[in-house]
């Protein structure tokens, strides 16, 4: 097959919410018109605020939530036409790793045994190799066969991480929609776990929406990346090129704000930049004009397309996009970015290439 892994186009999802019996709810556009390839073997990355609309990206491609509008084709399928024993053929091709690996791991099923079940499910190997390809799986994300009899509380929460990993890939998926998946993690442990995630894309060829909050991170794994802002797309393009020289100025302020990297268990970093726009209210211009240093009173007339910006596959929504000062040459790329977000490069780039402990 040829073509993209998954091409979505002009993807929209509203929710309607507060509504009554006379009183109509209020309509509140969560996903909007938002269109993007991912390239086979590619990690395209999805970044914005908390709210944004990331998570129901991910949900919407697979299927676990319904689209307004828009199609989502996967290896020239069309994923919303999809239907029952199709879906479920589609539906192992591509998997999801969520943010807290507890809620997708069942505490009364040895690790061993829940990495097996989507093998057996969907007649992966024969009986008699389930086993050996089990301990293949744990030894790709870094654990070892003995722990296949534990159970997941046995475990860190790192090294649950690798076994949701494992399960996911226990049925040789072509994308892997990764939800937050090192957020709730301490920061060393975030560091191996993204470079596993590297490593078995290198390894495996497997593609992955990787949505996160943390520019870092993305920055580190991504190949392309997508920035996203009250539901729309408002740049795309490679990620080194959209990190080193952001062209829409929310970019430039999700960059200016990385959060500062307290090690927080259990919860994700979530960014807040002064107050997002409400989902509820139209805006005739562009959503971020309000927050935008950078705002004229052209910039309220019209939503700006996300168009075409420079000849590196790059796409701005902003009119302003090729009047911002450039970073080339004088590297205010660097003076952008908080020193947080320095030091956690520094700490993902140590840490690659170091098997887990
Ligand atoms: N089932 C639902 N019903 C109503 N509103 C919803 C529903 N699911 C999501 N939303 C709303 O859609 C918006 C986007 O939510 P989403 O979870 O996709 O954001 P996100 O970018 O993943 O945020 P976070 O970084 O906090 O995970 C939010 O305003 C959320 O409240
Ligand atoms: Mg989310």
């Amino acid at each position: 097959m040829t073509g993209p892994l998954l091409q979505v186009t002009g993807l929209s999802k509203s929710y309607t919410s507060g509504g009554g019996l006379l009183r109509p709810g209020r309509r509140a556009t969560v996903v909007d018109d938002v269109s993007f390839v991912i390239e086979r073997g590619e990690a395209f990355g999805l970044v914005g605020e908390s709210g944004s609309g990331k998570s129901t990206i991910g949900r919407l491609v697979l299927r676990l939530v319904e689209a307004d509008a828009g199609s989502i084709v996967f290896d020239g399928i069309d994923v919303r036409a999809t239907r029952s024993a199709d879906l479920r053929r589609l539906r192992r091709r591509m998997q999801i790793v969520f943010q807290d690996p507890f809620s997708s791991l069942d505490p009364r099923v040895r690790i061993g045994e829940s990495i097996a079940a989507p093998i057996r499910l969907h007649r992966l190997r024969s009986r008699d190799a389930v086993a050996g390809r089990v301990a293949e799986l744990l030894a790709l994300v870094g654990l070892s066969s003995e722990q296949a009899s534990r159970y997941p509380h046995e475990f860190s929460g790192g090294q649950r991480q690798r076994i949701a990993i494992a399960r996911a890939l226990a049925v040789e998926p072509d994308l892997i929609v990764c939800d937050e998946p090192v957020s709730a993690l301490d920061l060393s442990i975030q560091a191996q776990v993204v470079n596993l995630l590297a490593d078995l894309r290198a390894r495996l060829g497997v593609s992955y929406l990787f949505i996160s909050h943390d520019m870092a991170v993305v920055r580190h794994l991504a190949t392309r990346v997508g920035v996203l802002y009250a539901g729309r797309l408002v740049e795309v393009g490679p990620a080194r090129r959209v990190f080193e020289d952001p062209r829409h100025p929310y970019t430039r302020m999700l960059l200016a704000a990385s959060p500062v990297p307290v090690p927080h268990p259990g919860a994700a970093r979530r960014i807040v930049l002064g107050e997002p726009p409400s989902p509820y209210e139209a805006s005739q211009g562009c959503r971020f004009a309000s927050r935008c240093p950078h705002a004229v009173p052209a910039c309220l007339a019209a939503q700006p397309p996300l168009d075409a910006y420079g000849d590196e596959g790059r796409q701005a929504a902003c009119i302003r996009a090729a009047e911002l000062p450039t970073s080339e040459g004088a590297r205010d790329d660097e003076a952008l970015m908080s020193e947080a977000y320095r030091r956690r490069m520094t700490l993902l780039r140590d840490a690659r290439g170091t098997r887990p402990a």
